[in-house]
């Protein structure tokens, strides 16, 4: 069997720290992602997860370590090459985020507009549009209104907006919060197809331990600042170390 560890890491974080004063959040974070996996991500409310997603798509500077992705030192990059590199990176944010304004053609048409180096200037979008809502199965959403739409219904299109630019790496920030179990459920099985059609790279932020146990191949959980412990659902779920056990029961 081909473990996710003989493939090559697409994203890697070394020794990562990051401090806000006196408060100190991060104290030597590591994390691999390797190519096609769903890495899932655990942490207490205010760990610093989502501090170390900033990092890593260069929202926030750390204070020491070095994060490599796809093979960049993003700490290291012009801006323009950052930009270009984000567009490799799928963000899907916690909430949905969609722009309240603009129709659902119009908010996934947005980084096609705005990232014009990846697909250069595409005349007519409507295909590139129809494709992403395809794969969360909204095509007849197109023309609506975000304040049309259900709670599940704005996470999709979310989720198709964040599939628009092809990403290889797609992070996913607490993607099942808020939505009843059967919502949620679909949402995770939308992201297990997504990554078996593209072979994405994810990393799923998630406090739902069904999320986690369906999708994850590989966990870390976020204790005491750094990456405390690592493997699979079935080997991190019967530990005994009482700090893990929290995260289970
Ligand atoms: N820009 C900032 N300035 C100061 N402190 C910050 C900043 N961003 C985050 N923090 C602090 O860093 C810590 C970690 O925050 P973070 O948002 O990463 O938590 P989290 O693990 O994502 O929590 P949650 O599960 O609630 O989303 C918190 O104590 C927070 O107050
Ligand atoms: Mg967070």
């Amino acid at each position: 069997m081909v473990s996710p560890m003989d493939k090559k890491p697409i994203i890697e974080i070394k020794n990562l720290r990051k401090s806000f004063g006196d408060n100190h959040v991060l104290e030597g974070f590591n994390m691999n992602l390797y190519e096609g996996e769903n890495l899932v991500i655990m942490g207490k409310s205010g760990s610093g997860k989502s501090v170390m997603i900033k990092c890593l798509i260069g929202l926030e500077e750390p204070d020491s370590g070095t994060i490599m992705v796809m093979g960049k030192n993003i700490n290291q990059l012009e801006q323009w090459e950052l930009d270009e590199l984000r567009t490799e990176i799928g963000f899907l944010f916690q909430g949905s985020a969609l722009y309240d304004s603009m129709s659902v053609r119009e908010n996934l048409e947005f980084p096609l507009r705005r990232h014009t180096k990846k697909f250069g200037i595409i005349e007519d979008t409507t295909p590139l549009v129809m494709e992403a809502l395809e794969n969360v199965g909204l095509t007849h959403a197109i023309d609506l209104m975000p304040s049309e739409l259900s709670g599940g219904m704005k996470r999709r299109i979310a989720l198709a907006r964040t599939l628009i630019l092809q990403p290889k790496i797609i992070l996913y920030d607490e993607p099942t919060t808020g939505l009843d179990p059967i919502t949620s459920k679909e949402i995770i099985l939308l992201m297990m197809s997504i990554q078996k059609k593209y072979n994405t790279s994810s990393i799923i932020i998630t406090h739902d331990v069904d999320c986690a146990r369906v999708i994850a191949n590989r966990m870390i959980l976020l204790i005491d600042n750094i990456n405390y412990a690592e493997g699979t659902f079935e080997q991190l779920s019967t530990s005994e170390d009482p700090k893990i056990k929290a995260f289970f029961k």
